[in-house]
């Protein structure tokens, strides 16, 4: 079996152009989406990342507003600002990029902002929601892997999903995801005993534990359909580097029925679902 490659560039491309033509029609009667993203400090991943969000937000046609703190702020330099935004009119979502500095309790900076606003998902009454199957945000590397699985198994009931990684991020919420479609989810982790056996039972198995290839091909049970949401930079033969997934990639080849590549797999599937949980913000909040 030759796993088909699931495109998630494409897969996410065709989500923006869908956004676009909703906002396009939302702003005839009321003022564009805003997607307002702080960064604090100098990660140069985080810069990439927010610089790409900001292009993305203009291009569907929403306000997109960059705060850009010094690693030096302080935690109430930032809740401040986080505080100014939950007022701000034009502000239909609010991200703040982590990691913060140390210095900065980062969950007392998610708490503070507006739950209707949290576009992340990562506030506790949006995870609460999620939780019980009540609504809420949605985080969006979980919601834009789902998307992906969707695209190659309409029905997923009563399927083994195991997820490798327990983040507050993706590896929980996915848990959630997976449940909420009826699938028996296992979330396997660092201290999990005998990973292979238990990767080894996932029709559906989501990688996300930022270990480069972790996940071998002999693990993966013929036939699965497997997420990769790590995106790892290791160095290349060349010299220089390149990224890599939590999961041998070409090794999984003739095993797995379907396979995310890195890059192009869930990466760009997380700020379409950015973008998207800011539009339903808006039409929410200003309903
Ligand atoms: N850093 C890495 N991924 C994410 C994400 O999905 N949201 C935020 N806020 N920061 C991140």
């Amino acid at each position: 079996m030759v796993a088909k490659i699931i495109d998630g560039k494409a897969i996410s491309e065709k989500m923006r152009a869908g956004l676009a033509k909703e906002v396009s029609n939302l702003v005839r009667h009321m003022p564009k989406p805003g997607l307002a993203v702080i960064v604090v400090g100098d990660d140069p991943a985080s810069h990439v990342y927010v610089r790409s969000k900001a292009k993305q937000t203009i291009e569907v046609g929403m306000e997109s507003f960059e705060y850009q703190l010094p690693a030096s702020a302080s935690e109430h330099q930032l809740l401040d600002l986080v505080a100014t935004l939950n007022n701000d009119e034009r502000v239909d979502g609010i991200l703040v990029q982590l990691p913060l500095p140390h210095h900065i309790n980062a969950e007392k900076v998610l708490r503070a902002i507006a739950p209707a606003k949290d576009v992340d998902g990562f506030h506790p009454l949006n995870v609460g929601l999620v939780a019980t199957g009540s609504g809420g945000m949605v985080p969006c590397t979980p919601l834009g892997s789902m998307i992906l699985i969707k695209s190659v198994r309409d029905n997923i009931a009563g399927l083994n999903a195991v997820i490798v990684g327990r983040s507050n991020i993706v590896g929980k919420p996915m848990a959630q995801l997976l449940l909420q479609e009826s699938c028996t989810v296992t979330i396997a982790h660092s201290r999990t005993a005998d990973l292979p056996a238990v990767v080894g039972a996932a029709d559906i198995l989501v990688a996300a534990v930022g270990r480069p290839e972790m996940v071998r091909g002999t693990w993966v049970k013929p036939g699965s359909v497997v997420i990769d949401v790590g995106i790892n930079r290791v160095a290349a033969p060349d010299g220089k580097s390149k990224l890599v997934g939590d999961v041998a990639f070409g090794e999984c080849l003739d095993r797995a029925a379907a396979i995310t590549p890195v890059p192009g797999g869930v990466g760009p599937m997380t700020i379409s679902c950015l973008l998207q949980n800011t539009l339903r913000a808006a039409t929410a909040r200003r309903a």
